[in-house]
């Protein structure tokens, strides 16, 4: 395979003092899993099959973390890496036309630090896509990566045949074009990552990932200014390359040392207006709940574009794929860290105490707070449902056989690329109960169309959402049940999966067939 080299400067990626977090999770000094009692422990207390589990046995060295970089490596506190943007090469209107190269690329994250990326055109993040509403996009995708790929388009309603299915690889050294148009209404904050057989974790961390901004000409929050904050994760190795996936990354979904904005590693962010704040959490496997107590911060969007009116939080939780809008206006002047606060997510293996994360440093200025349109738009209810499906996770841990004991199902099954798992009909309102039948967070995103949330049941106890929005990715607490409201609207088949990417990976995914 010929890979080539690109030396390429990002003025981003940076670091500096370990997050108590990072060193926990990241087991900096190379776990020996000398706590074999608390994963016992932990294991214990699991509702699965535990079959042949012995602490003496060798299966637990696959567990160890290798060494990684300490997180003074990169610098912290650079101003905000803005995205490059995907520029298009179509002159006609309404048409946007350009080439995506996924390669190898070397980043140069300091004068002393080379680290060789997977990257879309040398950029990582990848290059930003906006679009209009009704317009028609054709990108060109080259693969030159040392293995297949797809590119997916997370969240749009893109023709199944174009949408990346793992079925449709574009081969070593190959490329494809990915056609489709912009339907009116699905203006929003999407993101474009790989969706290749098996190899989407580590195509992702490896930085295969951008952002798909879809613009309204009718936006009723056109006059505020934006910012972006995409956060990704990073792993490093001691020796500065990115970190294979350990066992538990596998088990419990990667995170790295450093939690990126826009590339960054803890960089500044100045917010001195009122300001539309679009976030990404494209991290594989770290949830985020960040802490927005230092601002009057209104939720104004959810995966799927605009609520119908703005929803007043003070913190914000997003789970791997999930996307949010928000207008934040400071309610101080001065210097505060963002925070994303300890979320217990029910990992598995030795108990850590999850703590807050700092992800950058806010430079605030305190104004009064813009006011915003009463109404943003007017969201489909879809109408009644006619046709109902049951989903539900689980999954088995045998110990000692590595990773061929490690399964994280659908309906008891694993992810088989030429098994279809369900059937819809276009246009035909569906209710999906998903249940969480297992011990630790997961997540649920569908491919092809934003879906409405109906309620959530956990412990007996049933509740409507707290917003209205389009999701197409909803997080499920352990043994939680949630229903969602779902049409597809064309044929051909749909992915649907756990977007912590180890186990999207490893086959906690099932396929759709619409016809
Ligand atoms: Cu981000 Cu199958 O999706
Ligand atoms: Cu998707
Ligand atoms: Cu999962």
């Amino acid at each position: 395979m010929n890979r080539r080299i690109f030396l390429t400067r990002v003025a981003a990626v940076v670091g500096a003092t370990l997050a108590g977090r990072a060193l926990a999770e990241s087991n900096h000094s190379g776990h020996t899993m000398s706590s074999n009692q608390s994963m016992n422990e932990s294991m214990n207390n699991m509702d699965h099959s535990m079959h042949g589990m012995n602490k003496n046995q060798g299966g637990m060295h696959c567990m160890n973390e290798q060494k990684l970089l300490p997180t003074s490596a990169l610098p912290q506190g650079l101003p905000l890496p803005s995205f490059k943007p995907l520029v298009n090469q179509s002159t006609q209107a309404g048409v946007f036309e350009a080439e995506l190269r996924a390669a190898p690329v070397k980043v140069e994250l300091t004068s002393s630090l080379t680290t060789e990326f997977w990257a879309y055109n040398d950029s990582v993040p990848g290059p930003a896509i906006e679009v209009f509403e009704g317009d028609l996009v054709k990108i060109t995708v080259k693969n030159d990566l040392p293995q297949e790929t797809t590119v997916h388009w997370h969240g749009l309603p893109v023709p199944p045949e174009h949408d990346g299915n793992p079925q449709d690889a574009i081969p070593v050294g190959g490329s494809r074009v990915y056609t489709f148009k912009i339907p009116e209404g699905c203006a929003g904050t999407y993101w474009y990552h790989p969706h290749g057989h098996n190899t989407v974790a580590e195509q992702v961390y490896r930085g295969l990932a951008g952002t798909f901004i879809v613009r309204s000409k009718q936006d009723p929050l056109a006059a505020l200014p934006e910012q972006n904050w995409l956060i990704s994760d990073l792993k490093l190795a001691e020796n500065g390359q990115i970190a294979d996936n350990s066992m538990m990354d596998w088990m419990n979904g990667r995170e790295g040392q450093f939690a990126l904005i826009n590339g960054a590693y803890r960089p500044k962010i100045e917010v001195k207006e009122t300001t539309r704040v679009r976030l990404w959490n494209a991290n594989s496997g770290r949830y985020l709940n960040l802490n927005l107590m230092d601002f009057d911060a209104m939720l104004v969007g959810t995966d799927g574009g605009l609520l119908e009116k703005p929803h007043a939080i003070d913190s914000l939780f997003l789970s791997p794929g999930e996307r949010a809008e928000v207008v934040l206006t400071p309610k101080n002047t001065g210097s505060v860290s963002l925070i994303s606060m300890a979320y217990d997510r029910g990992k598995m293996g030795p108990k850590f105490i999850e703590q807050d994360l700092i992800l950058a440093e806010l430079s605030l200025t305190q104004v009064n707070a813009a006011t915003l349109p009463a109404t943003l738009r007017t969201l489909p209810d879809f109408g009644n449902p006619t046709a109902f499906k049951k989903l539900e996770y689980t999954e088995t841990m045998e110990m000692g056989k590595g990773m061929s004991g490690m399964k994280f199902m659908i309906n008891g099954k694993m992810h088989d690329m030429n098994r279809i798992d369900l059937t819809s009909k276009v246009g035909e309102v569906e209710e999906w109960t998903i249940f969480n039948n297992s011990h630790m967070d997961h997540n649920f995103h569908i491919h092809g169309t934003q879906f409405l949330v109906i309620d959530h049941e956990l412990n007996g106890h049933k509740r409507a959402p707290e917003y209205v929005g389009l999701k197409d990715t909803i997080n499920l607490k352990p043994y939680e049940t949630i229903r969602i409201k779902i049409v597809q609207e064309m044929k051909g088949i749909r992915m649907y999966h756990c977007h912590i990417l180890e186990h999207e990976t490893i086959g906690m995914m099932g396929q759709l067939n619409v016809i």
